[in-house]
């Protein structure tokens, strides 16, 4: 009996180890389920899963139909890719029958792994085209009649009510406002989503959402509503004027109905709709809100409601600005911030601390009677005497304004404005507020996360929480600056150094898509992009600074090697050549020396100010760089050469210029030499030369202290760590003087600080011309945190983790780290503790890829892997002896290393 239960208990372990790998995670343009996209050549993605190691798939076969029952049967009646014999899962782009407006389309794969076994078909999954055409469109753009423009005038609530005659299959509704809108559909919100349709340039693009509204609507009678808010169109840009793009907000709505016998039926916004302010009397993202209970419409979206007073609405046709499909996440909350205490620095004047810096707005809970107002004030920061400070904001007087309607308790979330706070000001609260009163309610677009990172040092794990807030309260429908002065525009020089480390932290592989069409949106005829995308025309026709103009190269550029997107490339590749070949027109003997914009420079760098043209001319020799690579890789084989060719003169030129023999670069600045470093522009054996200065400069010049600003911090320690000197990329980032990273921290910081000494102990407040406290450009630090610190990076030449590095840096100050990091290709981990004079190194290497596993050891010998000699261990293979790493090439699945040495260079 024992013999055959073990006998039993074999097979089945057998079998379970047995099971081949199967797909899981599918996407479509990077995300789950969408509907309303507007490709009509959709790219598909999946990840491999499987318990066994070193798997790799050998082959796919998708499937398409236009319905979920074909697609049970097996059937692909849109698309059967059949067998196709690759190891690729990622963007794989749709090739079956041409797909029309609206047209749902349910898809499955399955795949073949190295054995040749082939894995059941994955759970279904779905995707939904949007309205492809133009013409698509019958409603129209619908606003407030006879408003007084001249002042901010309350939102408008627009509505209208229909018939719906038969069984419904399938209902959707196809939105978009010139402004921001909220949907509404027989009462209720259709989704929680804010400020739809997104930050785009309203003269050139409006992007529209789609929405599955089968189980709001019901057969017979519906109401549908849309409340209208200013937002970017008609409301304050940064410190400009409102109506920078339109005088009032105008919405569109369209909902489609389709009934069990196929008839449709569509209610369209027009003139019949009907229109009335309400209880929003103004909204403004740099304003705040002010909202008057009293004047609620309650009803407003139900069947009946009596809006005979109502305005009809103000229509025109959607012939001049066709609103194209989103194909990012919309902004939603994503975190709720309690309150921690309450103080009362004057009499009847409350403070509420959050205790985080945050980007959202408040929920009000408050009783009392109709006609009391309570005025909220968000502030970052407090004075000293423990008042809030606003200085900052500059002219954004973010204030939101509640008047009670009285007989209850009243409850108040504002619609149409965000701000970047910590604390919120209270005044005109009927009686004393409690940690009750008031929650922070925390927006941002929802990019689902992608990496974590914790070490043994709490204070390094602050530092990773204050990056991780500041990417997701800036990445808010745009990559901002900052989320609370009177600017919050999509600076490009920010974007650019920070979008490595955002790749990391969350999935922007639909956000960049989607911020890289504002970009080109904002070239000029001339080839320069602008410094802020979308390009806000009332800034002025300046062309984009060196490294804020090049964001329109190197983002693209990241995209592609973080996901293996070629389409984003693609896409955009006219668009970077236009823009290098516009700064090779202003170069002087390709030395980029004047015309520069607004020559920002290594911003705000401490006392030490690279050089500009080096700076400039070290981006331009960069941009065409990766020029040359996409042309490459898109295959365009002549311009591949040309530009290779010029990114050797300019690189010639630059250290004709600007090095000297002995490795010296003009300006002798700790970013100088990060530039030339990191962009490889000096002769390979010079290299040893300038990280040497880059070293004299950080530790005898600066006492072991930075002095880069935005350009220099995100390659400071990454540099550092390459060139052999990773130690000292640990001192700068465990030292806590200023300046440094640690220093804010110190000082209490919760978000990324847009300078290093934003508040001093002994300073107070820097400018408040230009202070922002949740900046996230300092932060790129982050992407060494994941790459070097936790060990995950691309490999160079193998886009999209198909082929990546694991290789953890461990440094005197930390004894552990975990990182982990979702591919495209499924979860890398990298986990290291370091035990006296040993390392124990845990990884996860996802299915159907592979990795180069760097371990410090002495020796290959001293390596094991799962307790027996590395150079023994199944799927792993070594490679060689370098830099003291003993290096191996391993396989997909789990592996736990122990080495003798914790560091590279003991
Ligand atoms: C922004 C920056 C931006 C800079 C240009 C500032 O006002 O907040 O982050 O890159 O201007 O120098």
């Amino acid at each position: 009996m024992k013999t055959f239960l073990s006998c039993v208990f074999l097979l089945l372990a057998y079998y379970a180890a047995a099971q081949p790998m199967t797909a899981t995670h599918l996407l479509c343009e990077y995300l789950s389920n969408p509907i309303g996209i507007g490709e009509n050549i959709p790219r598909l993605s999946w990840w491999d899963e499987s318990q066994e190691k070193g798997t790799t798939q050998t082959a796919y076969q998708i499937l398409v139909a236009s319905s979920l029952g074909r697609l049970e049967k097996n059937t692909g009646d849109l698309w059967d890719s059949g067998k196709v014999a690759t190891s690729e899962t990622s963007l794989i782009s749709y090739q079956g029958k041409p797909l029309t407006s609206r047209q749902t389309a349910f898809w499955k794969v399955r795949v073949w792994d190295e054995r040749g076994r082939r894995s059941q078909f994955s759970t279904p999954a779905k995707w939904e085209e949007g309205l492809l055409s133009g013409s698509d469109w019958k409603a129209q753009w619908i606003g407030m009649p006879n408003l007084d423009l001249s002042k901010p005038d309350p939102s408008p609530y627009a509505r209208t009510e229909f018939n719906a005659a038969k069984h419904i299959l399938k209902a959707r509704i196809y939105a978009s406002a010139l402004g921001v809108y909220d949907l509404y559909l027989n009462g209720k919100r259709v989704d929680d989503v804010k400020f739809n349709p997104g930050f785009t340039d309203y003269d050139h693009r409006v992007l529209y959402q789609t929405f599955d509204v089968t189980d709001l609507v019901k057969e017979g009678r519906n109401t549908v509503g849309i409340i209208l808010g200013d937002g970017w169109y008609a409301g304050h840009v940064g410190g400009w004027d409102r109506q920078q793009y339109g005088k009032q907000p105008m919405g569109l709505v369209q909902m489609e109905l389709e009934y069990s016998d196929h008839s449709r039926q569509i209610i369209a916004s027009s003139s019949r709709w009907k229109v009335s302010p309400g209880p929003i009397i103004s909204s403004d993202f740099m304003r705040g809100e002010v909202y008057d209970a009293r004047k609620e419409l309650p009803n407003w979206c139900a069947n009946g409601y009596e809006d005979q007073t109502w305005a009809n609405a103000m229509a025109r046709p959607v012939d001049d600005i066709v609103p194209v499909a989103s194909c990012s996440e919309p902004v939603r909350q994503w975190d709720t911030c309690r309150v921690k205490r309450i103080s009362e620095p004057q009499t009847g004047v409350y403070v509420a601390d959050l205790g985080q810096n945050m980007v959202g707005y408040a929920r009000l809970k408050v009783q009392g009677s109709a006609g009391q107002t309570v005025k909220l004030r968000f502030a970052e920061m407090l004075n000293p005497d423990g008042t809030i400070y606003t200085a900052n904001l500059r002219t954004a007087t973010s204030t939101d304004t509640y008047t009670l309607k009285g007989g209850g308790i009243e409850i108040y979330e504002p619609s149409f404005t965000f701000h970047g706070f910590r604390y919120v000001e209270i005044t005109g609260y009927p009686g004393k507020p409690t940690p009750d009163s008031l929650t922070g309610i925390v927006v941002g677009s929802a990019t689902p996360n992608a990496g974590s990172f914790s070490c043994s040092n709490s204070m390094v794990n602050q530092l990773y929480h204050n990056i991780y807030w500041g990417q997701r309260s800036n990445y808010l429908s745009i990559p901002t600056d900052c989320p609370q002065r009177d600017e919050r525009l999509g600076w490009m020089g920010d974007a650019e150094v920070f979008v490595r480390t955002a790749t990391y932290n969350s999935q922007v592989g639909a956000f960049m898509t989607k911020w890289l069409n504002d970009v080109q949106d904002g070239q000029s005829p001339k080839g320069d992009f602008g410094d802020v995308s979308p390009r806000v025309h009332f800034f002025g026709t300046a062309p984009g600074a060196p490294a804020w103009g090049d964001a329109g190269v190197i983002v693209p550029f990241t995209i592609y090697e973080v996901y293996n997107d070629k389409r984003i490339l693609a896409r955009h590749y006219e668009a970077m050549k236009r823009w290098v070949e516009y700064v090779h027109g202003v170069t002087n003997g390709l030395l980029w020396e004047k015309v520069a914009g607004n020559d920002y420079s290594d911003w705000l760098n401490i006392n030490e100010e690279t050089p500009h043209d080096v700076v400039a001319t070290a981006y331009f020799a960069h941009s065409t760089d990766l020029l040359a690579r996409s042309a490459s890789i898109l295959g365009k084989i002549d311009e591949a050469r040309k530009y290779k060719d010029l990114y050797g003169q300019i690189r010639q030129a630059f250290n004709t210029a600007f090095v000297t023999p002995d490795g010296r670069v003009k300006g002798d600045t700790q970013t100088a030499y990060l530039l030339v470093l990191e962009f490889n522009l000096i002769p390979e054996e010079m290299r040893p030369l300038a990280a040497k200065h880059l070293v004299e400069d950080i530790v005898t010049k600066r006492n072991t202290h930075l002095a880069t600003g935005f350009l220099g911090a995100g390659f400071l320690n990454l540099v550092l760590s390459e060139t052999g000197n990773n130690d000292l990329a640990y001192r700068l980032l465990l030292t806590e003087t200023y300046p440094s990273w640690m220093y804010p921290i110190k000082n209490g910081a919760t978000t990324i600080w847009e300078r290093w000494d934003g508040w001093t102990k002994e300073k107070g407040f820097q400018t408040p011309v230009m202070n922002s406290f949740n900046h996230y450009s300092l932060g790129a630090v982050g992407r060494w945190l994941y790459a070097d610190v936790g060990g995950i990076d691309l490999l160079p030449g193998s886009p999209g983790y198909k082929k990546f590095v694991i290789r953890p840096r461990p440094g005197k100050g930390l004894s552990w780290a975990k990182t982990s990091y979702d591919s495209i290709h499924g979860p890398i981990k990298s986990d290291w503790k370091a035990v006296g004079n040993n390392l124990f190194v845990d990884v996860e290497i996802p299915a159907n890829t592979s990795a180069v596993v760097y371990i410090p050891a002495s020796s290959s010998k001293a390596v094991t892997e799962a307790g027996v000699s590395a150079l023994r261990a199944k799927n792993v293979s070594f490679l060689r002896m370098e830099k003291g790493a003993a290096t191996f090439e391993v396989g997909s699945g789990s592996y736990r290393f122990e080495s003798d040495r914790v560091t590279e260079n003991p």
